[in-house]
């Protein structure tokens, strides 16, 4: 038949408000997918029910309508209306068999998205959001949900034949075919279903869940890497007894799967049962994988994990609502990482990453609220705020409520809802039911844009003895949303004595006796006090806990108190933050660094023997970035980074003699357990960096013996770095010998990538060198990251015309290739109207140039909110 020429009937933004149900549920759908070498046929039949009034509307993209058939009856051209988004029905019956055939061309989908060919022998799905209307014509929202059986044939080459669900029967198909017949008992929406087509390994193991179901787990990864699929089923199994643990839900099926590919736009993908990863989220092993990567398989697997409860048993309404299954899995998954290692280190890198993405995007031109009223194209709107903030807005209230009551609510959200498509209302409604405690204010902040500030001042009075805060919460207006409201903030909070260091016993004045608790008080108005009670002396004050509200608190402390909470406050966190907020005054507002200096000193050398780890992190000095991201107007990258290093350098002088004394003493070897081993090589590096600085004569010799005399990626990496990164005369032949070792390891030759692309001094002709390279591929996101986030993390680069050049060429290329990728890409360039001029004027006419020649929904969405400002 034909390929749909007509314009799009879909309207370009669309809206919250404008929501309205289906009006054809989907009882059951069969899928037969046979893959051919230039083409794959694609049939369906759908059970189809009428339950309002309304047409019937199968969507679908770029497919080759062969037939339909309604109720046995082929249609004629004028039943039906096609358009290159949607094929209407017209007057279905209430109750109908549809049967549909199209053809799709996953051997030519650079997109990722849909069904695609992901390398030689490996065909896989990606339907989140909107992929599933690339492989049929169906109602693809997630508020249809249905039984899918599928039926998968394809050549014996590819002996992998995967799909949702139980495998009910396998068999020949004639011609060297064969096929494997796959039955989903669990209703689900389309964006949850998958299929694997491929000649892969698989790695098997068993967990048996606390109801006594025998649960089969396969990952399957090419044959090389199957080893190294190790860590990510000892994850696996983790995840399943936590959730077991922490909320009371086992798993539901009798197999769990997980499939790795390279050739992946994100990091990984839930499907019910089938799961879907990145290499970079499944594979890990010491030898080729930083400590980091490992932390963050363990995450994403636990995260896709958690998904089968929140996402995929209780799923969204539609795709506004998705950080309804987003924010709450990440502090899933955050939580169960807190429990895996240190919590405090643990919350110190998920903060970290919430200020240093969600923050900067939340004050400019891409802010949205986390649960947005509008948008073009959904794909963009997989963004930390929806991912992190969202996380936020769950655990505030987790915070609130305490684990028991916690647990009480999120017991009654499952449920009311398992087996429903529900809204961000139905589950501040379940926890609040389910508790006890009407946490409704909470929805303000999935509502509105905007990093709440929170204004704190402090008052002792010595003859009453007590200790007042006045507390003001302001955000800055935005044009969109004309009324902000004050939202409701747990303030997590501890005195301590100044002279003993000592943390005090709260006692408050009897107004707000029930509203401090365990040290959290819920500040929900424009503004607010609070009086503690028989406070001897003036206490030293520490605010927001744990993070425990996603602001940026104005509190005037002195140097001299952040240099006290470093030293002495008990939550690990808090300490950080400390250092945090001393550095962030000497790098902002040109304080001296002499009391951080000494403070720093005081508490390090002995905590790197009790606690490695955190250790580390109170080493960290606050990233170029996430500086950046503080600078509104008349942002310099060079002056930042001139400031940047001038701290460094002092640090890496006051220390001293510490760096080469810890770089000889500590041993990763001697440590009880991983995450020590893992703060005991992070310290080692961080020396290692420093005593560069100081210009040690024996520092190249020393990342030399190290880069060669390790197993360890993490050893290996950062000498590397440190070769490369000074132009050590040792640098070019530890690069050849890199790549020589690891040139069958993608994963390492991306950090490879990476690390030559992070050069201080990158140039022109060295990002052209990465990109002309032979292993540098275009259809593999990976690859391309590990360029550009190598180049953002030198704002200087990214900002000079080696930055802005390759993004923009790159973003140009993406846009017709990979749009998904190509609307990330762009947004490394997001805060161009901060710089300073002529540069702000420069970058500006390049945005607006390439704004001229991009045609993708996604890339032209972004450029154009980009440009909004
Ligand atoms: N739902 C996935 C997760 O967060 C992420 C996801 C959304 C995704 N869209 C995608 C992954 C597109 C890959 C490609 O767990
Ligand atoms: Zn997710």
């Amino acid at each position: 038949m034909n390929i749909a020429v007509n314009a799009p009937s879909v309207p370009e933004t669309v809206y919250l408000k404008d929501y309205t149900p289906p009006a054809f549920a989907v009882d059951s759908i069969a899928l037969d997918i046979r893959v051919f070498d230039d083409h794959t046929i694609v049939s369906s039949k759908l059970e189809v029910q009428r339950q309002h009034a309304g047409d019937l509307i199968l969507l679908g993209r770029d497919l080759e309508l062969k037939s339909i058939r309604v109720n046995g009856q082929p249609l004629s051209e004028e039943q039906y209306q096609l358009d290159s988004e949607q094929l209407l029905v017209k007057n279905a019956p209430d109750h109908a068999v549809i049967e549909i055939e199209v053809i799709i061309h996953p051997e030519s989908n650079t997109q990722l998205e849909g069904l695609y060919l992901a390398g030689k022998d490996l065909f896989v799905t990606q339907n989140e959001p909107e992929g599933f209307r690339k492989i049929t014509f169906y109602p693809d929202r997630p508020d249809v949900l249905s039984v899918f059986t599928t039926r998968v044939e394809a050549d014996k080459k590819f002996p992998v034949l995967l799909a949702n669900g139980n495998l009910l029967e396998t068999g020949e198909a004639g011609e060297g075919r064969h096929y494997a017949l796959w039955q989903d008992p669990t209703k689900k929406p389309s964006y949850l279903f998958a299929c694997v087509i491929g000649d892969l390994e698989v790695l098997r193991d068993r967990y048996t869940t606390i109801e006594g179901r025998e649960v089969a787990l396969e990952i399957y990864a090419e044959a090389k890497d199957i080893e190294k699929c190790q860590i990510a089923m000892q994850a696996l199994k983790d995840s399943m007894k936590w959730d077991e643990e922490h909320y009371g839900r086992p798993y539901d099926l009798d197999n769990y799967m997980i499939v790795a590919t390279s050739a992946f736009n994100m990091g990984a993908m839930e499907n019910k049962g089938l799961n879907i990863f990145n290499t970079s989220c499944v594979l890990a092993d010491p030898e080729v994988t930083t400590d980091a990567a490992i932390m963050r398989v363990q995450s994403v697997i636990a995260h896709e994990y958690f998904h089968n409860w929140t996402g995929n048993r209780i799923t969204c309404r539609d795709w506004f609502q998705l950080c309804l299954k987003e924010g709450l899995t990440v502090f899933r998954d955050q939580s169960f990482s807190e429990d895996l290692q240190s919590a405090a280190v643990q919350r110190i890198d998920d903060v970290a990453v919430l200020k240093s993405h969600q923050f900067p995007e939340d004050a400019g031109p891409l802010s949205h609220p986390a649960r947005p009223d509008h948008f073009v194209e959904i794909n963009n709107f997989y963004t930390a705020t929806v991912y992190e903030k969202g996380a936020e807005i769950s655990r505030m209230m987790a915070t609130l409520l305490g684990k028991e009551k916690f647990r009480q609510g999120t017991d009654e959200y499952f449920r009311r809802h398992d087996g429903q498509a529900v809204t961000v209302e139905d589950w501040v409604a379940a926890l609040s039911a389910g508790s006890g405690v009407d946490l409704s204010a909470f929805l303000t902040w999935y509502n509105q844009p905007g990093t709440p500030v929170l204004d704190v001042q402090a008052d002792y009075d010595v003859a009453a003895q007590t200790y007042t805060l006045q507390l003001k919460q302001s955000v800055k207006p935005h044009a969109k949303y004309p009324d902000l409201k004050a939202v409701p903030i747990p303030v997590a909070l501890a005195l301590f004595d100044a002279e003993t260091g000592e943390q005090l016993t709260l006692e408050c004045e009897d107004l707000f006796q029930n509203q401090v608790k365990d040290g959290v008080y819920l500040f929900e108005q424009d503004s607010a006090s609070i009086t503690f009670k028989h406070v001897s002396r003036k206490p030293v004050l520490s605010l927001l806990r744990n993070f425990s509200a996603p602001v940026n608190l104005n509190f005037a402390y002195s140097d001299e108190e952040l240099a006290f909470l470093l030293q002495h406050e008990s939550n690990g966190f808090n300490q950080w933050q400390a250092t945090q907020t001393l550095l962030e005054r000497v790098l902002l507002q040109d304080h001296p660094v002499d009391i951080y200096l000494h403070a720093i000193q005081k508490t390090v050398v002995e905590l790197v023997n009790t606690d490695p780890l955190l250790a580390s992190r109170l080493l960290d000095v606050p990233s170029e970035s996430y500086l950046a991201s503080r600078i509104d107007v008349d942002y310099r990258p060079v002056a930042i980074e001139e400031k940047r290093e001038a701290v460094l350098n002092a640090v890496a002088k006051h220390l001293g003699d510490f760096w080469k004394n810890s770089y000889q003493t500590l041993d990763p070897d001697a440590q009880s357990d991983f995450s020590q081993a893992m703060g005991v090589r992070s310290l080692r590096n961080i020396a290692l960096s420093m005593l560069a600085r100081v210009g040690d004569t024996q520092v190249f010799d020393l990342a030399d013996a190290q880069y060669h005399n390790t197993l360890n990626m993490t050893e290996r990496l950062g000498a590397l770095r440190v070769l490369v990164w000074n132009d050590a005369p040792q640098a070019q032949q530890v690069l050849q010998d890199f790549y020589d070792r690891f040139k069958d390891e993608a994963l390492a030759i991306d950090q490879w990538f990476m690390i030559q692309a992070a050069h201080p001094h990158a140039d022109q002709a060295l990002i052209e060198g990465l990109t002309s390279h032979p292993d540098y591929d275009l259809g593999t996101p990976n690859r391309i990251r590990a360029v550009t986030g190598g180049l953002s993390s030198r704002p200087v680069n990214l900002w000079g015309e080696v930055g802005v050049n390759h993004f923009v060429h790159l973003t140009k290329l993406m846009d017709g290739k990979n749009p998904i990728v190509g609307s990330r890409m762009i947004q490394a360039l997001s805060r161009w109207y901060t710089l300073a001029e002529p540069q702000r004027t420069e970058v500006k006419a390049r945005l607006l140039d390439l704004q001229a020649q991009v045609t993708s929904k996604n890339v032209v969405e972004t450029i154009n909110r980009m440009l909004s400002v």
